[in-house]
């Protein structure tokens, strides 16, 4: 979030990650049992390839108690303002593969180095800013071969278009934007589905004739299901029946499935829309509470100057009040089947509207399970759902809908580390009709409202979730929130314990028992990111790391060895963290807390979506936002975001 190249009202923007203050209001009562069934095979196709409780969700761990080897040399901060490309420890390499525009198949249009692709080809090339990520194995080798899912969480104008964003002042005095840069930028938004194999002469590359790659964007159709499809808050006038999309964007962290889908995550849409109408946008809390955009035109891009249904203000002549319900689509867990091309992705609504980070599973033996999520934004909360059903590795229809009932609950991180799960769900507690909650889709629809009152904790701005093998540890990146202590309701407490709060922090939990489903775990801090005990720096800005510094965790993730990997993403740029040097990978031991550094990127960028074979032999992240010419690195092409292959050269364990 650190570099979002084309802000129109940077004041605007700055008051989105505030908690904001509205109450939900009452929506109207609606029909949850409505159930409309899919084309496509969602999950099925994929479900065959796992036996057992998963790759990726029990992958080849170490024996309980074994600790994972650690044995690089850790790099140097890099503070060079020039630099330019990725630096990985000796004994490593480190390849762009996959970048901002690279043809999706065989056959679709090459990127052009003046952005002269228009957004035709960009719906056949790799989308901009790429985010989380997930490998999917093929059963037959799945150490050298499968599918690569990349979120592409936003644009960069400045870079995607010729010569940037065209905005243009009409005689009537309002912004507008053409159609074909904000077409191009729709294209650019969503998924990547690409093939991949390690060929025999040992190199990974692209299946560029596959027929599972694919671009999942802001222009795809897809289908809402779950107890808020088709309820009146859902409903607009393109889609009176209030259960088909166009598209999915601000994909920022992921989820996966035992069952093999990915679960893309909407993170900051409230941006794309505007209600311009400030009387009804104060009075309406799936706008308020989630801060959409509010004034003349929307903080992001301004879509609504081009596209209508990105302008939320309420039209009473239109049916449903117009466009005034589209935001309220926005925000869900996208189920994405990587396996079947002409699948159409599916909102999952039973598990909360909220400015999702990630969808994290949490897979027991028995077949119990969780995911979690962050919501990241100044003060808001981290979540979990359980769905109703077990996952059945034998049984792919019972698992095919499983995200359509369950429990979506809110963490309290109380007093000496005692944690509990609060349910939200209509009719208990206070979420009833008199508070604004008249069923379970009001609950879904401002989750956010539903966690307020029922006492949640603020929190430092949660983004991605990690859950350790073998014990199910569950660790939350809470990235930093200069706010914290500073405003009346975000006070310093057990779990957020700085103020100001520049830097972040890691924390983690074990469910009662080890049990996905239960609501009450012990948490802990793991680390206080920041600098030194002994930096020339405020105290506030002091961290508890062993070993290399660093700032604003974001990207968390468990190899299968269960080494805890963190990516970062802060400004490079700025006076707090300059010194930090460019944004970075690093490796952690969870038992002992050390903490070595392992990557570093080109200025500018953050690094960011983490993923690898079961083998642990490849490793993918990726580049984000790159600020000045890599991966070309000469100084003169446009940067492209980027995922990058890391390899070790003696074809060991990253890691080790
Ligand atoms: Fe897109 Fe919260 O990072
Ligand atoms: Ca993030
Ligand atoms: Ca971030």
């Amino acid at each position: 979030m650190t570099d979002s190249r084309f802000r129109i009202d940077p004041d605007a923007l700055e008051a989105l990650d505030d908690r904001p203050v509205a109450r939900p209001r009452a929506g109207a009562p609606l029909d949850p049992h409505r159930r409309r069934f899919l084309r496509g095979g969602l999950g099925l196709a994929a479900a065959g390839f796992f036996g057992a409780p998963l790759a990726g969700c029990a992958p080849s761990a170490p024996a309980p108690g074994g600790r994972p080897a650690i044995g690089f040399t850790p790099l140097a901060r890099q503070t060079d303002p020039a630099f330019d490309a990725v630096a990985v420890p000796d004994g490593y390499r480190a390849r762009a593969f996959y970048a901002w525009g690279d043809p999706i198949r065989a056959g679709a249009p090459a990127w052009k180095p003046d952005a002269s692709n228009d957004w035709r080809d960009q719906l056949e090339q790799a989308g901009d800013n790429h985010d989380g990520m997930h490998y999917f194995p093929f059963p037959d080798d799945p150490n050298g071969h499968g599918l690569l899912v990349i979120n592409h969480e936003k644009v960069e104008t400045e870079y995607l278009h010729p010569n940037g964003p065209t905005v243009r002042q009409d005689a009537d005095g309002r912004r507008r934007r053409p159609v074909r840069e904000v077409k191009k930028e729709l294209a650019a938004h969503g998924v990547s589905v690409i093939e991949v194999r390690r060929d025999d002469d040992g190199e990974w590359r692209r299946v560029m004739d596959s027929r599972y790659n694919r671009r999942i964007s802001a222009l795809t159709p897809m289908v809402l299901r779950g107890p808020a499809a088709g309820t009146p808050g859902l409903r607009t006038a393109s889609d009176p029946d209030g259960r088909t999309v166009i598209g999915t964007f601000a994909n920022c962290a992921l989820g996966y499935t035992p069952w093999g889908t990915y679960l893309a995550c909407e993170e900051n849409w409230p941006n794309y829309f505007v209600n311009r109408d400030a009387a009804d946008h104060a009075g309406r809390a799936s706008h308020a509470r989630y801060r959409v955009s509010q004034g003349e035109v929307s903080n992001y891009y301004l879509w609504e100057t081009a596209e209508p249904r990105f302008d939320a203000t309420p039209d009473p002549a239109a049916p449903h009040g117009g466009h005034v319900n589209e935001p309220n689509r926005f925000g869900w867990v996208v189920e994405i089947d990587p396996f079947d091309p002409d699948g159409t992705p599916v909102k999952r609504t039973a598990m909360g509207r909220l400015v999702r980070e990630c969808s994290t599973p949490s897979v027991a033996p028995d077949g119990r399970l969780a995911f979690y999520f962050g919501d990241d934004t100044r003060g808001e909360y981290v979540y979990k759902f359980v769905p109703a059903g077990r996952y059945r590795p034998d049984d792919p229809a019972a698992n095919r809908h499983l995200l359509d009932e369950g429990t979506l609950y809110v963490g309290v991180f109380g007093d000496g580390g005692k944690g509990e799960w609060r349910p939200l769900v209509h009719g208990q507690g206070p979420l009833t009709a008199e508070n604004g909650f008249h069923d379970q889709a009001d609950v879904l629809i401002n989750a956010r409202g539903a966690a307020d009152l029922v006492g949640a904790t603020t929190m430092d701005r949660p983004e991605w979730v990690a859950v350790k093998p073998g014990n199910r540890e569950v660790y939350v990146s809470l990235t930093n929130n200069h706010k914290r202590g500073q405003v009346a309701d975000q006070p310093v407490n057990g779990a957020n314990p700085r103020s100001p709060n520049l830097h972040g922090q890691i924390l983690r939990w074990r469910e009662r028992d080890d049990d996905p489903a239960a609501t009450r775990f012990q948490w802990e801090l793991f680390l206080l990111a920041g600098y030194d005990r002994d930096a020339d720096v405020p105290d506030a800005q002091k961290g508890t790391i062993d070993g290399d510094v660093f700032s604003s965790p974001d990207g968390l993730w468990f190899d299968p060895d269960g080494r805890l990997w963190i990516e970062t993403d802060y400004d490079d740029a700025g006076p707090d963290h300059a010194a930090m040097g460019t944004n970075q990978l690093l490796c952690a031991d969870p038992d002992t807390g050390e903490v070595k550094r392992f990557l570093v990127g080109p200025r500018g960028c953050e690094i960011t979506g983490i993923t690898g074979t079961p083998d642990g032999r490849a490793l993918w992240i990726n580049v984000q936002h790159p600020g000045i010419s890599f991966p070309a690195g000469d100084g003169k092409t446009r940067p492209r975001s980027a995922t990058v292959l890391i390899e070790k050269n003696d074809g060991g364990v990253i890691g080790t």
